[in-house]
């Protein structure tokens, strides 16, 4: 049997369990050309809950309601139909929140994983598509040079510790923005980043200019009220990626602009928009430089790990209230090597 999750309702705020119910069903042999995949783990991403939305205006369409909801896996084929995988290949891609997906190897982005990692779960977090975002953003976009300030929000999450660490890493000066003072150590002391603000009990705009302002690249995954502390104290010329606006997630109309719209002119500032998949589907390939950071120990992450499909939920919730410290993922079964 197979367990998924179906999307039955546009969520409110957060209350997922009234709007996706857990279903089962027989599993079928995969047609011509796809392949099952059985999951050991569920990877928690944020930008889903914008597909939750009936929001037309999104980089993807929204999910129809009563069918099974989107999300990655990294897990074993169990049986292929396609030329280019077999039963046994350890997998990531794009499918179901469920046990088992069938999939079009095309349209999942499957991509075959090297087992020869310290912890297979870094194939969700510092190496898989949180680490790519990273390292795409800072160096494809915002084009970060040695010296500069490099500010990163949702810092201590999986997308932004990765960012963290690559400018560091780059000789960069970097500040997170993180929300709580156990995720602000963990950045200063762990990641060894210069300087950690909690936005929950700190003014940011008001740290930043304490701490210089001058940030020549902003690395933004949250929107709202945190752009708008952020605009002031940018750097004459300085660039902003917008990777993600969590904030206005759970909205059907999206975030409006920023309050100081203005420091755009005053400050003369670039801001792009930063999309993983544009790149992937030009040919970027940003494994081997993560890979080599890794293998240094250039690159730690950390996990927070629910148990069983039952509790996907639970999981999605911590995430996107902000109870993660680094990557949220769904244990499904136990890994073992082959
Ligand atoms: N453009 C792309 O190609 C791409 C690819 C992957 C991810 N992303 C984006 O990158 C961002 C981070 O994703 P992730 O997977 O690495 O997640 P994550 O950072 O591990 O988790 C999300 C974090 O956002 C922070 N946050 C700040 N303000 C928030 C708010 N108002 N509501 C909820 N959470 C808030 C929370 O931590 P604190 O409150 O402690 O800061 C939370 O831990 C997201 O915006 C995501 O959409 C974009």
């Amino acid at each position: 049997m197979r367990h998924f999750w179906r999307l039955d309702a546009r969520p409110k705020g957060h209350d997922y369990a009234a709007s996706l119910t857990l279903v089962s069903e027989e599993i079928s042999p995969p047609a011509e050309g796809e392949v099952l995949v059985e999951a050991h783990y569920l990877s928690m991403d944020p930008g889903v809950r914008v597909w939750m939305t009936a929001r037309e205006d999104g980089y993807s369409p929204a999910i129809p309601l009563g069918t099974p909801m989107v999300g990655q896996f990294l897990g074993r084929v169990l049986e292929s139909a396609h030329p280019g995988f077999s039963a046994g290949d350890l997998v990531r891609g794009f499918g179901h929140w469920a046990t088992h997906s069938t999939v079009d190897p095309v349209a999942a982005g499957l991509t075959r994983l090297d087992e020869d990692v310290a912890d297979i779960r870094d194939h969700f977090g510092v190496l898989g598509l949180n680490g790519w975002t990273a390292l795409c953003g800072l160096v494809d976009v915002l084009g970060i040079k040695s010296g500069e300030t490099v500010l990163v929000s949702a810092a201590a999450g999986a997308t932004g510790s990765v960012a963290c660490q690559i400018a560091k890493g780059r000789g960069c000066r970097v500040i997170g923005i993180a929300g709580s003072d156990a995720k602000c150590a963990w950045l200063t002391g762990k990641l060894g980043i210069d300087a950690a603000i909690n936005y929950k009990n700190q003014n940011v705009a008001a740290e930043l200019e304490r701490l210089g302002g001058g940030i020549d690249a902003y690395f933004e995954n949250v929107g709202g009220d945190l752009l708008d502390a952020v605009l002031p104290n940018m750097a004459l010329y300085g660039r902003i990626g917008i990777c993600g606006l969590i904030a206005g997630y759970t909205s059907d109309t999206g975030l409006p602009g920023p309050v100081r719209f203005d420091q755009i002119l005053m400050k003369r500032l670039t801001i792009k928009g930063i999309f993983l998949p544009d790149f992937i589907a030009e040919g970027r390939d940003y494994y081997p430089e993560l890979r080599a950071m890794y293998d240094a120990g250039k690159l730690a992450g950390d996990f927070d790990e629910t148990v069983g499909i039952e509790n996907v939920l639970k999981a999605f919730t911590r995430l996107m209230t902000g109870r993660n410290t680094g990557k949220v993922l769904v244990k499904i079964r136990d890994f073992s090597s082959r």
